[in-house]
Order: structure tokens, then sequence, then C-alpha cells
């Protein structure tokens, strides 16, 4: 692993333009349930019956139990090393950009102000029937949120079967044609269009670094390096090295 740690720095610190695409595992030091590992939140909920526009639409009240068991993890998680190590590689001007598909906002708290929340975000409520829109924080405790029209708020998530917010879609496309290097960092890269960013930044010539617990479909044939492990331990370990190295001068 020391190796490729170092490979890994290498390429980080002499590249003009680094992005990461995040996923759930980027998160799950910070006890927060990723997707698809065992015991995975999809373990628990049918994504089909929880995670859909039309199950919500169907029945909001359902949706609101995954939701609402979510929220009471989510609103007490701190970020971890991995969180907070990319938000010092942003600042030491070697990190241009998270495209992140988390909701859990533990990027921003944990030092990164260039995110891009590929699958929308937790921090507000819409409502499908007026538009009127609300913060999560305000309607804390009130169990379904509902609106002043009385119609079952929705967390301003992006659901399957949602269209990806325009504006990340534009940015995120835009990044990763242009990107040296790419980390792609606890996702399982299996949900479109995001898992599309590793292949338009292959395509483009970045040197893509992954880092994941497990092999995925990336890691043979799309990742140059694949380093196996906890993302909090390896990205503190390539921080650390590249810190070593010396910033760079902005
Ligand atoms: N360190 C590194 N990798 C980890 C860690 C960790 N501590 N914990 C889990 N992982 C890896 C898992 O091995 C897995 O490959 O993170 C990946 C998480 O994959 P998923 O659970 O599929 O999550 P994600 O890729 O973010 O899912 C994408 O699917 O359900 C939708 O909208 C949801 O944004 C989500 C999207």
């Amino acid at each position: 692993m020391d190796e490729l740690l170092k490979q890994a720095a290498n390429i980080v610190s002499n590249s003009k333009m680094t992005i990461a695409l995040t996923g759930a595992g980027v998160s799950t030091e910070s006890g927060i349930p990723d997707f698809r590992s065992s015991g995975g939140l999809w373990s628990k909920y049918n994504p089909s019956e929880f995670a859909t526009i039309s199950a919500f639409k169907a029945d909001p009240l359902k949706v609101w139990e995954m939701l609402h068991a979510m929220d009471k993890i989510v609103s007490g998680a701190k970020p971890n090393a991995a969180h907070i190590g990319m938000g010092d590689l942003e600042k030491m001007g070697f990190l241009e950009c998270i495209i992140t598909q988390n909701v859990d906002n533990l990027h921003q708290a944990g030092g990164s102000s260039h995110v891009i929340e590929y699958h929308g975000n937790s921090r507000t409520l819409s409502c499908l029937w007026c538009g009127k829109s609300y913060s999560a924080e305000e309607k804390r405790g009130s169990f379904p949120p509902v609106c002043e029209c009385q119609q079952v708020l929705k967390p301003d998530v992006v659901f399957f079967g949602e269209m990806i917010p325009a504006l990340a879609m534009n940015r995120s496309l835009e990044l990763a044609s242009s990107a040296q290097c790419l980390m792609v960092v606890g996702t399982s890269a299996l949900v479109s269009p995001a898992n599309l960013i590793p292949d338009i930044a292959k395509r483009n010539n970045a040197k893509i670094i992954e880092i994941n617990m497990e092999r995925t479909h990336l890691s043979d044939g799309i990742s140059d390096l694949f380093l196996q492990g906890s993302a909090s331990k390896i990205i503190s370990a390539l921080v650390n090295l590249i810190k070593n190295k010396g910033n760079k001068i902005i």
C-alpha cells in the first residue's frame, strides 16, 4: 500500500486540476450506513418502495419513516478524517472540487467549500404541490413535515426517477472533461449518471485514483490506482505525504 500511496501522492501533487467523486463510503466512518454494503440502507428498506419519486408521491408517510430514521443518524454525524483531509487538500490547492452523491453535508462540515451536491441536499424541504420551500431545521420535530398548504414536504434530495439538478450535472461534466486527476472515494459507482464521471475523466486522459474498502467495476480497467481500505485512513495518509512534499504555490 505504501508504494500505491506514494504514487497517488505524486499524481495529486503534480496534477494541475484534481477533482473527487465521493459516495456513501466516505461517511460510513461518521456512523452513517452506506447503501449497498452488507447491512447498508437498502438491506433494510427496499429502494423501489422508499427511494423513488413515485413511491414518495404514492405514500409520503411511508417514505418519511426511512427519511426520519436517517435524519436522526445524519443530524448527529460529524465529519471524519476523510472529509477533513479532503478539506485540507482543497485549502492546500490540490483539490479543485468534490462532486458528492451524499446529502449529509459532511464535506462542507469537514472544511470543503467547493462541493457539488449531485443528488441534492437534505438541508431544505420543498412542497411538490405549491412549491414553497423550508429549511429542514425549522421543520425538525414535526413528523412528517407539512407545508402550510397541508401537503407533506419532500427533502431536496434526488429520488430515483428525478432529474439531477442541471447546474450540478453541467458543472460536473465540465470538471470531469478537464481534470488531470479524479479521486473516486467510497462509491460502488453503480448509479447513473454519477457513475459516468469516471469514464468521462478517463476518456480525457485523467488519472483515476480509486479508494474503496472493496473492488468495484472501476477497479480493473478504469482506475489507474486502486487503494483498498478505509477512506479516512487512506486520505489521511495521502494528505500527510503531500504535506511533506510541500504545499502548492497558489
Ligand atoms: N472506506 C472506503 N470505502 C468504503 C467505506 C470506507 N470506510 N465504507 C464503505 N465503503 C465503500 C463500499 O465498499 C461501497 O463500494 O463505499 C461504497 C458505497 O457504495 P454504495 O453503498 O452503493 O453508495 P453510493 O455509491 O454512494 O451509492 C450511490 O445510490 O442509492 C443511491 O442515491 C443513493 O447516492 C446514492 C447512490
